[in-house]
């Protein structure tokens, strides 16, 4: 009784615990999404692209938008979403290869519950995106193999020798084998696939006919130099002689308009499309969510959404420069710090006869301060304890910079009591 009284006060996801984002005194550097001031724009420019989204369908389209959608989404917003991406990416996003979800988390169980053998293996880097891990493990028939993770990339030896050890015949699926990772801006490391790493996971994906599927919700998210590739899928190149097909995109707005708004796509190559296409899941639901859908295509026509995704890059740039510049300067020499150059997160290692479960206890105890351990991110929930996660999202510059400071003297203090 009391937890549901507990849930009717919860406005989101991060307001409920201890580590509640808005206590004064508390900073919850573990908070993968954007912050409440740039959440603020969305109200007005909802409403103005929901008034001319509805307009239109009552004008010209017999409300459609309430009717079970065309499974992969309606034209019109696809061709919306290419046209953003292509330009962003310079790149091709083809509007036939996208199919409209409500999010990467949901795009990622969609292909798990149509492509792989139930019977199959799901390849992961040995630290990734922990709440995947979760969904992964829903199919308890399948299983998780972590496969080593370097400073530019997946290790190729070693997915290749974890491959090679499990590859089997599937007659009841698409595919045996599935690799799920994060190439670009890696959560949690931070780190940029390189192209020769790109290169080498197309060739095995090819070799050994397994699927990659990559959550590319960070990808627009750049603060360096343009890095040379906008996503993995674009090495799994079409001119090729032995290109079959073995890449899916999996984007999401969550990061750069609100995750609140429950809207992704999947990019496919054509042959595995139809797969989701003509899958019970997908065909039930027509497209999963042509509403909405509807209405954040009207935000790119009205140029909304451009605008508002350009703010929300400044304010992460911004917020990365600046506390990674705070670390650089004041983490201990004996820690280690890859300065990430886009995304949400920042990965620290401090010495390997430290522990960073023990080193939350003391922040949290002592200076109120909230980070993921490492060991959240990988598969057996123990490797990883000699890291931690920073997120750049939430907060703003001013406090992250003051927040970076107090937790390098936290761990220069933490580090002397050992
Ligand atoms: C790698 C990765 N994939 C997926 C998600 C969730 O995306 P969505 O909100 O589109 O479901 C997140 C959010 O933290 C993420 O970091």
């Amino acid at each position: 009784m009391l937890k549901s009284n507990q849930d009717r006060k919860l406005k989101h996801l991060f307001d409920g615990s201890d580590w509640n984002v808005y206590e004064p005194n508390i900073l919850n550097l573990g908070v993968g999404a954007p912050g409440t001031d740039l959440l603020a724009a969305n109200c007005d420019n909802f409403r103005t692209a929901t008034d001319h989204c509805l307009e239109r369908e009552k004008r010209e389209n017999q409300s459609l938008i309430f009717q079970y959608g065309p499974t992969s989404g309606t034209f019109e917003v696809r061709r919306e979403i290419s046209t953003y991406f292509t330009e962003v990416f310079q790149s091709p996003v083809n509007c036939e290869d996208l199919i409209i979800t409500t999010g990467a988390t949901q795009g990622l169980h969609l292909v798990l519950s149509t492509m792989l053998d139930f019977e199959g293996f799901v390849f992961v880097d040995e630290y990734t995106y922990m709440i995947a891990l979760d969904s992964i493990k829903h199919f308890s028939t399948l299983t998780i193999v972590p496969v080593k993770l370097n400073d530019d990339g997946v290790d190729l030896r070693d997915l290749e020798e974890q491959v090679f050890k499990r590859r089997f015949q599937t007659k009841k699926k698409e595919f045996w084998g599935l690799y799920y990772t994060i190439p670009t801006y890696h959560n949690p490391t931070g780190i940029l696939f390189s192209p020769e790493v790109c290169r080498g996971i197309v060739q095995l994906a090819r070799k050994y006919d397994f699927l990659v599927v990559c959550d590319d919700v960070y990808n627009i998210l750049n603060y360096g130099e343009k890095p040379t590739h906008s996503r993995l899928l674009s090495y799994d190149d079409r001119k090729d002689a032995d290109f079959a097909g073995h890449v899916i995109s999996n984007g999401s707005f969550s990061k750069i308009l609100g995750p609140g708004v429950r809207l992704g796509w999947l990019e496919l190559p054509p042959r595995l499309k139809p797969i989701l296409d003509g899958s019970g899941f997908a065909n039930s639901g027509g497209c999963f969510n042509n509403y909405t859908s509807g209405i954040v295509g009207s935000l790119f026509e009205l140029n909304l959404a451009q605008k508002q995704i350009a703010v929300a890059y400044e304010a992460y740039k911004e917020r990365m420069l600046a506390t990674t510049q705070v670390l650089r300067d004041e983490l201990p020499a004996c820690c280690k710090l890859v300065s990430p150059t886009g995304g949400y997160f920042i990965w620290v290692r401090i010495p390997d006869q430290l522990d960073c479960r023990e080193f939350l206890k003391y922040c949290l105890e002592n200076h109120k301060i909230y980070f993921i351990v490492g060991t959240r991110f990988s598969a057996d929930g123990q490797s990883g304890k000699q890291f931690f996660r920073l997120s750049i999202a939430f907060y703003s510059k001013e406090k992250l910079v003051d927040g970076a400071r107090r937790l390098c003297n936290a761990l220069k203090d933490f580090i002397v009591q050992q």
